[in-house]
């Protein structure tokens, strides 16, 4: 999320008007139509609840907590902080080691940090987001232990911004009205993307190696390949690629996944964002045609302006492409379909910088976060589980129709055995049900509610693909409050999904999964729905098992609101947090990393980072959640059912960033001693017109840290070591 509070966002979708109330069959079965229509007016009038923050003591210190003879969450957690530093326990310490412009070869020069840079095609990108570890050897050979040398390749979601423009990046904040100039554009085109960046300690201190051979940028104008159902399909073809294979760059990369291969994953975000199409493009391609009903349920209405106005840099193809109105008499002379080759899971071989990163449309088409992969089984399909992050959009997971050879585990190629395992395969999207069981529904031809659909025929595997909502909605997939990042623990193979907030929820639509919708008060101002997020928990049958278990891990809430109805969790001061996100299960200790991209609890708190232990679904109880009409009388009631108590002893807080940052991606080394987490967006709120004064900036991290050059905010990779070289949240 960026500056939602600000500007339109364009990071928080909504376009989901299928009308998939989920189980709306079953909810009218029960309360009945009218009583749901009471809820709704409820919903919009006093008889809410409002959480409270109340104000308690500091934190202390409490025992950690025994998993396996090893005592884990023995820190002492760390208090809530607005200051404009990160924050980490006592005993522990943080240093930047990367941050947005950072030189990535020899040539190319420090950063001077005033928006004269260039060359960002060889420099850190911005808002630095999902990453993985990849050891390298002592003699630099891939590795699957070696903790001293490796590579992180990291996701550059977006940048910061305002009307139009990347204000950091320029001296003068950049031109905030159209048309863009084309020097503008390349720069902040140049800063989204990936990076691959070499690491490795030395003497304990951690730092980047400069001239890597294996330091590498992908950016939205590296040439790509598409592999999977969309490869060659009529979908996929443009001006750039007739032949629908290939396409150009990733974008808005998000969430990020490390395959049973060896390789990073990386899911593209909200890609549609950025292209324009013109204010008729509904009737030059036929209103209710699937190509306009795809593009409005993506978020690209007829007339939607882009979000940074790059198709109006020039008339150089690698500007016009963000048009994606149908101008040309065939698809092969626009670009049209170019917003079909966004928004899917991509492949990159870190370990091989000459290798093309390959699409893996197999995974569908959405809003992707994270990619996790279940532990893979010798002969069993892999499994990989996904959400699609906006506002009542659903949880995906995937099967392999090959099976896992365990010599996969080091295959000479890597892209060759993703090729193998995720190019072909079956979506399925989850529906979740009151009784606390689910139902993972197939999206493909296959499945006749899809193939005989009136309106639209799902034919093919690459329709499936890229009209991947559509199916979903067409099946009653459960609306879910943003799925974000999932993560499965390696004790049991139960999956975790941050559902990080939803403005959209009532009490009208609150479903078992999803139950909460209650107002919370941040500067005066009341905000509703689901306004801290929560936490699920499948317990998934077999690889392709049709039928999963699930419970709510833990709610989000401040500590003192309303524990009947907002803090389910008793969450104190000190573990209460807002709208989870990243969630990553560490290998080494098996603790669930939470991370936070909040809005809402922010006037008490700067974005942070949790260490869990993790129990198992069902290990809690049923809770009743009701919802009173104005006349204080309870008009609906629904059940969930929440885990186990955490308590101070399996949630606690282990850091707190600097001001207006989101913390997020998390990667270890294989002997858990050093863990690298990136901050993202520090100072995001200041505004464009103080751009070359310093003193207004809301954040000047990492400077004040010590690190580069310049006061304007970086995102950054910081790592995370004991002062004593002992494991991480131990
Ligand atoms: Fe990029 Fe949904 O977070
Ligand atoms: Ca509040
Ligand atoms: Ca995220």
């Amino acid at each position: 999320m960026s500056k939602s509070s600000v500007t339109p966002s364009f990071n928080d979708e909504n376009s989901n008007t299928s009308g998939n109330p989920s189980f709306d069959e079953v909810l009218a079965g029960r309360l009945g139509r009218r009583q749901i229509l009471q809820a709704a007016i409820a919903a919009s009038g006093a008889g809410l609840v409002t959480a409270t923050t109340a104000a308690t003591p500091a934190p202390g210190a409490t025992p950690g907590a025994k998993a396996g003879g090893q005592t884990l969450l023995g820190f002492k957690a760390v208090p809530k902080s607005i200051a404009d530093k990160v924050l980490v326990p006592e005993g522990y310490t943080a240093q930047v080691i990367y941050a947005l412009g950072d030189p990535l070869d020899k040539d190319t020069p420090a950063f001077r940090n005033d928006g004269s840079d260039q060359s960002f095609e060889r420099r850190a990108g911005d808002h630095h987001d999902g990453m993985e570890w990849f050891s390298l050897s002592a003699n630099g050979r891939p590795s699957r232990t070696y903790a001293a040398r490796g590579l992180l390749a990291v996701n550059h979601e977006a940048t910061t911004d305002e009307k139009l423009t990347s204000f950091f990046i320029h001296a003068d904040g950049g031109k905030a009205s159209l048309p863009r100039p084309a020097a503008e554009a390349d720069k902040e085109i140049a800063i989204h993307g990936l990076s691959v960046v070499e690491v490795q300690a030395a003497g304990g201190k951690w730092s980047y190696k400069q001239d890597s051979r294996f330091n590498r940028r992908i950016t939205p104008d590296t040439e790509v390949e598409l592999h999977g159902p969309v490869r060659g399909s009529q979908h996929a073809v443009t001006r750039f690629s007739p032949d629908g294979t290939r396409a150009r760059g990733t974008i808005n990369n998000c969430g990020t996944g490390k395959t049973p291969w060896n390789t990073f994953v990386s899911g593209e975000e909200n890609w549609f964002g950025y292209f324009n199409r013109g204010a008729k493009d509904d009737e030059v391609r036929g209103k209710g045609s699937i190509e306009v009903l795809g593009l409005q349920r993506y978020g690209r209405n007829a007339g939607a302006p882009s979000r940074h106005g790059w198709e109006t840099a020039g008339a150089d193809d690698r500007f016009a492409r963000w048009n994606i109105s149908q101008t040309g008499a065939s698809a092969r002379d626009d670009y049209r379909n170019e917003m079909n080759t966004f928004g899917y899971v991509v492949e990159m071989d870190p370990y091989e910088p000459e290798t093309k990163v390959r699409k893996r449309t197999a995974l569908g088409r959405f809003a992707h976060e994270s990619v996790s992969f279940a532990k893979p089984v010798s002969g069993e399909p892999i499994v990989a589980y996904m959400g699609d992050d906006a506002r009542g959009e659903y949880i995906y997971k995937f099967v392999s129709d090959a099976k896992w050879d365990p010599r996969d585990a080091n295959p000479g190629n890597r892209l060759a055995a993703g090729d193998k395992y995720l190019n072909k395969g079956t979506l399925f999207v989850a529906r979740f049900k009151y009784d606390g069981s689910g139902e993972w529904i197939e999206l493909s031809p296959r499945n006749p509610i899809l193939a005989v659909n009136p309106g639209f025929e799902f034919k093919t595997d690459a329709d499936v693909c890229v009209y991947t909502r559509l199916a979903a909605d067409i099946v009653g997939a459960t609306r879910m409050d943003r799925p974000e990042w999932s993560g499965v623990n390696p004790k049991n193979g139960e999956i975790y999904f941050t559902l990080t907030n939803n403005s959209n929820r009532t009490p009208a639509d609150v479903d078992a999964a999803n139950p909460r919708a209650y107002v919370d008060q941040k500067d005066g101002k009341p905000q509703r729905g689901n306004v801290n997020g929560h936490i699920a928990r499948v317990a998934d049958g077999k690889p392709a098992a049709k039928a999963f278990r699930w419970d709510v891990f833990v709610f989000g809430a401040e500590a003192g609101s309303d524990a009947s109805k907002v803090n389910l969790s008793n969450l104190t001061d000190a573990n209460d947090m807002s709208s989870p996100d990243g969630l990553v299960f560490s290998q080494a200790t098996g603790l669930c990393w939470i991370q936070t991209d909040d809005g809402a609890y922010t006037d008490k708190s700067n974005c942070m980072m949790l260490a869990a232990m993790p129990g198992r679904v069902g290990d809690g109880a049923k809770r009743a959640v009701s919802y009173e009409g104005a006349d204080g009388n309870v008009v609906k009631t629904v059940e969930t059912f929440v885990g186990k108590e955490l308590g101070e002893t399996h949630l606690k807080r282990f850091l707190v960033g600097p001001r207006d940052s989101e913390i997020t991606g998390w990667c270890e080394t294989p002997d858990g001693r050093a863990i690298f987490i990136n901050i993202q967006h520090p100072g995001e709120n200041t505004k464009m017109a103080d751009v070359a004064n310093a003193d207004k900036f809301t954040s000047q991290w990492p400077a004040n840290a010590g690190y580069g050059a310049g006061k304007r905010p970086r995102s950054a990779t910081i790592v995370i070591t004991r002062n004593d070289g002992g494991v991480i949240g131990a």
